[in-house]
């Protein structure tokens, strides 16, 4: 049977208890008013019939290696009922294997040019990965289901320029929602399957992305190690970012380019394919509470426009 929102559970609901101190523990982030706020928007995203509306989180390589942190901040939100659909890469481990095979990681505008012998380590690598947040979550009382393949249907991006690397055609959504309805976290790796059964490696913020403009969530998260996104040259971190206002404009700042460029057109790409009420986070594992259920937040917000939710 699955958990239902917290705040339409019974009394007598035997997960209370655990609620109850869960609910206190948020109240101490924020007031009651905002927490009790953004679990109730948060709670209604989602239903039976459309299980996966709260959010995507994607979760860097490097995040994975703050493994506990993790695991807490993602079984809290199990705990008072959301689950969000869950997709991680696992680049910094991928090299560090790679290099020490004496192999030079290879990129081009961002994307690992992959070969087979370097995509065979990937799928380990990748493997591995996932089974280690699955089991860290589990360990904590929080079911989780390892999703590794069957999602992502890709074509090659372009075969002779990056090797094995998949362009994203078609998402089936089906064993995400099985896993919620089962009372489960789906885990996913971004590799994808070509119409032949090729494994194609897919960039991990690419594929979230694709995986949003799917699901159409309320949040798309995006857990990094700076807990978001800072001026390049004040060094302080942007609170909020209105695209219909400031994205012409940031684009044109000298110290907005490489990465934070390719981010905010990924970001603003994604969110004019979604409903308006959809924002994405930038943020730290251990202050995703504080983003997501207070007002002021704790990392980078960016939206379309002002007004998110009623
Ligand atoms: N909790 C709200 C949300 O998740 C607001 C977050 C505001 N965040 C910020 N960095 N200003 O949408």
């Amino acid at each position: 049977v699955r958990r239902k929102p917290v705040l339409q559970r019974g009394l007598h609901s035997g997960a209370q208890t655990d609620r109850d101190t869960i609910t206190r523990l948020l109240y101490s982030i924020g007031t009651k008013r905002e927490v009790e706020r953004y679990l109730r928007i948060f709670s209604s995203s989602s239903d039976s019939s459309n299980p996966a509306k709260f959010a995507v989180i994607k979760i860097g390589g490097a995040v994975l290696d703050e493994i506990e942190e993790l695991a807490t901040s993602l079984s809290f939100l199990y705990r008072v009922g959301l689950y969000p659909v869950v997709l991680h890469g696992a680049g910094p481990q991928l090299n560090g294997i790679i290099e020490s095979e004496g192999i030079v990681p290879d990129y081009i505008d961002g994307i690992r040019v992959t070969d087979a012998k370097t995509l065979g380590i990937a799928r380990r690598v990748f493997l591995e990965e996932n089974l280690r947040l699955v089991n860290a979550l589990e360990k904590l009382g929080t079911r989780a289901r390892p999703i590794t393949s069957g999602v992502f249907q890709a074509d090659f991006l372009d075969k002779d320029k990056y090797g094995l690397v998949g362009k994203i055609t078609k998402i089936d959504k089906r064993p995400l929602e099985a896993a919620i309805r089962a009372g489960a976290l789906p885990i996913l790796t971004s590799l994808a399957e070509s119409e032949t059964g090729q494994i194609l490696n897919v960039n991990a913020d690419i594929a979230a992305g694709e995986l949003a403009k799917e699901l159409e969530p309320l949040k798309i998260v995006f857990l990094n190690e700076k807990g978001g996104l800072f001026h390049g040259v004040t060094g302080d971190k942007l609170d909020v970012i209105n695209l219909d206002e400031e994205y012409d404009e940031l684009m044109r700042q000298p110290w907005v380019k490489y990465g934070t460029k390719l981010k905010l057109r990924e970001f603003k790409e994604l969110l004019d394919h979604l409903p308006r009420s959809s924002s994405v986070a930038v943020i730290r594992a251990d202050m995703l509470q504080r983003e997501l259920f207070t007002d002021s937040g704790a990392g980078t917000l960016i939206r379309r426009g002002y007004k998110l939710f009623k």
